[in-house]
């Protein structure tokens, strides 16, 4: 069902969420801003100095929103979500990947409650038939070999109505509201997602990625569908065949080879129907 903006669009209550967080790790400490360039720059200055983990950026717009692959985020005021958290996680670099894997799913785990059909497509995008809904950049400082912090930074179109998407954006993005037909309530989604969050962050700390795989794997879009990867103009293609045990994607190609592939933009051939 398309949506309109026709709802007013107010402010979300910081306090609301400060209390619905308040037996929890992530949430403990919430920075709310009206506008911010990107909640990631935020969040990433507030790490240098020191930030505690699970300490957590809102802003209801962004003017320089940041997504993957150097593309910007739509962010208009008071319809959506915008949030970074800062993570501390004891794990050496090669493993920050899986953070943002582990974070996937705990997003496409929240929309699910709103919007039954939402899945993850590789790496963390969050898709409802076909269209994006919520996306995910993760940056990361580094120590020596180890991880200093991490900032999660995370969109979700929650309000949205196909007009507050760029032109080019309308037939390939969605909100969670067109999804389930309903105005969804941006205090109430924020808190399950930073509840849902912690948990599956926990998981991987305590069981390791082997434990968010299978997770992981139950909710991913792509699995058994010819795709095509394009990575700083080097492509490849092949029908996806799930997760690595490190989280990359397994692809056969079309000789029965199989690939890994550790990053890139996935496109789906022929579509998600
Ligand atoms: C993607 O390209 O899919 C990732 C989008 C990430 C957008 C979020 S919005 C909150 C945080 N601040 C940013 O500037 N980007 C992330």
């Amino acid at each position: 069902m398309m949506m309109t903006s026709t709802a007013p669009h107010r402010p979300l209550s910081v306090d609301d969420l400060r209390r619905a967080c308040v037996a929890a790790r992530f949430g403990q400490d919430i920075r709310y801003f009206e506008s911010v360039t990107s909640t990631n720059t935020v969040a990433h200055q507030l790490a240098i100095e020191e930030a505690a983990e699970g300490t957590v950026v809102i802003a209801e717009t962004q003017s320089l929103g940041r997504g993957r692959l150097g593309r910007a985020w739509a962010s208009p005021a008071y319809r959506n979500l915008y949030l970074s958290l800062v993570l501390r996680p004891p794990i050496p670099i090669a493993c920050a990947p899986q953070v943002g894997l582990a974070a996937g799913l705990a997003v496409a785990e929240t929309a699910r409650e709103w919007a039954e059909a939402a899945a993850i497509k590789w790496p963390n995008d969050v898709l409802v038939r076909g269209r994006k809904t919520a996306g995910i950049l993760t940056e990361m400082e580094a120590a020596d070999a180890g991880v200093r912090f991490i900032v999660l930074g995370i969109g979700v179109n929650l309000n949205s109505a196909v007009e507050d998407f760029p032109p080019e954006l309308r037939d390939k993005a969605i909100s969670l509201c067109s999804a389930a037909g309903a105005p969804v309530d941006r205090v109430r989604f924020a808190a399950r997602l930073l509840s849902q969050l912690e948990q599956r962050y926990d998981l991987f700390l305590r069981e390791g990625f082997a434990a968010i795989r299978p997770l992981w794997e139950g909710l991913s879009c792509l699995t058994g569908r010819y795709v095509q990867i394009e990575d700083g103009g080097e492509q490849c293609a092949g029908v996806v065949s799930g997760l690595d045990g490190d989280g990359a994607l397994r692809l056969r190609q079309p000789g029965g080879q199989e690939i890994r592939v550790v990053t890139g933009d996935v496109t789906v051939i022929g579509g998600y129907e």
